[in-house]
């Protein structure tokens, strides 16, 4: 199985390209999309500062590129506050997450991206602080141990997980505010890709950024990638402002079909089809098959694909729906099951 995944994992592994930061929007009103939890986070970012509080601990989940970071950074921006970042992997020993805490300021947040990959240690240290802002040192070693407790500014965890049931229940009844970002609409991904344009100095027309909206997976992250590529293509091969025909030509010369799919999740669909006669397969199995690490299929590939009605997750294993047969031009095997709704989720 590949095994080459940066410590950061999946959430930063297939999209991120440098100089994110320019066109990340930094407040609310730039933000565009999650209409559900940006109502709900106006509501709450206003109580506490009326209140000058620090914020309840907030969790943000769902799939890679949907804004979890984007989201922590407005809410430090919008509260007038420093945010801390690390990430699960980073923070390996007790005195790691000791070190950050101690040095927090009265209402500051913490960021801890890909939090369900924390270890238990760790995850333990964060359990009083989180609750009572209390620190357990602990000072010496074997019978001479002694726990000294240490008070904390009160702060605001703000987690960020691609797997909430990774999470320890423990971990999740901490958090006072649980957000579940959703993909974008196409119409929303195009007002992200024309604010992009504008700050990124980019000429587009409206159905060339409906073009590359539509064939974003939901994910501005994606959005704003395929937009930098385009750009590419319109300057090299055209006048380099970006139309339909430009982006749609761009879009098929790297492989992106009409409704977003890469060759990756194509090969995915595709190997259930013609090797597992449409499912229900097992994640490992599929995993080894596609010499693709599992928690990469898992929270980069499949998301989107059970959204788009292609692919379910059921209690046997994974199964292609119906209409995915019909997406890859392929007949349905004689063995193959239509999978009954609903679906055990897993
Ligand atoms: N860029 C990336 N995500 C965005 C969002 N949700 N709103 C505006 N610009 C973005």
């Amino acid at each position: 199985m590949n095994d080459h995944r940066p410590l950061i994992g999946p959430e930063k592994q297939r999209e991120d390209e440098p100089h994110h930061d320019s066109i990340r929007p930094h407040s609310l009103a730039d933000y565009i999309g999650q209409n559900k939890v940006i109502s709900q986070l106006k509501i709450y970012l206003e109580a506490v500062r009326m209140r000058q509080e620090a914020m309840d601990h907030i969790l943000f989940y769902g799939p890679p590129g949907l804004g979890k970071t984007t989201l922590a950074y407005i809410i430090g921006a919008e509260l007038g506050i420093d945010v801390e970042t690390t990430s699960g992997p980073a923070l390996e020993h007790p005195g790691d997450i000791a070190a950050i805490l101690t040095n927090l300021n009265r209402r500051d947040a913490l960021f801890i991206d890909e939090i369900h990959r924390l270890n238990r240690v760790v995850e333990e240290k964060l359990y009083p602080a989180m609750e009572d802002f209390r620190l357990d040192l602990v000072m010496g070693q074997g019978p001479a141990a002694r726990v000294i407790p240490l008070d904390l500014e009160p702060f605001t965890l703000i987690g960020a997980t691609t797997r909430f049931g990774a999470l320890s229940s423990p971990m999740r009844d901490r958090f006072g505010i649980i957000f579940r970002l959703e993909f974008y609409t196409e119409e929303e991904l195009t007002r992200i890709v024309l604010r992009a344009a504008v700050i990124l100095n980019i000429q587009t027309n409206l159905d060339g950024a409906r073009e590359i909206a539509s064939r974003a997976r939901g994910t501005p992250r994606i959005a704003n990638r395929l937009l930098r590529r385009v750009r590419d293509y319109a300057q090299v091969k055209g006048n380099g402002v970006i139309t339909r025909e430009i982006a749609d030509v761009a879009l098929n010369m790297m492989d992106i079909d009409p409704i977003g799919l890469d060759p990756m999740d194509r090969k995915l669909l595709r190997m259930i089809a013609l090797n597992y006669g449409g499912g229900p397969v097992g994640l490992d199995t599929l995993a080894t098959a596609l010499m693709e690490d599992r928690d990469t299929i898992e929270d980069v590939y499949e998301p989107f694909l059970i959204q788009k009605g292609l692919l379910h997750r059921t209690s046997r294993g994974r199964m292609l729906s119906p209409s995915a047969f019909d997406y890859l031009k392929l007949p349905k095997p004689a063995a193959y099951a239509e999978p009954e709704l609903p679906f055990p989720t897993l």
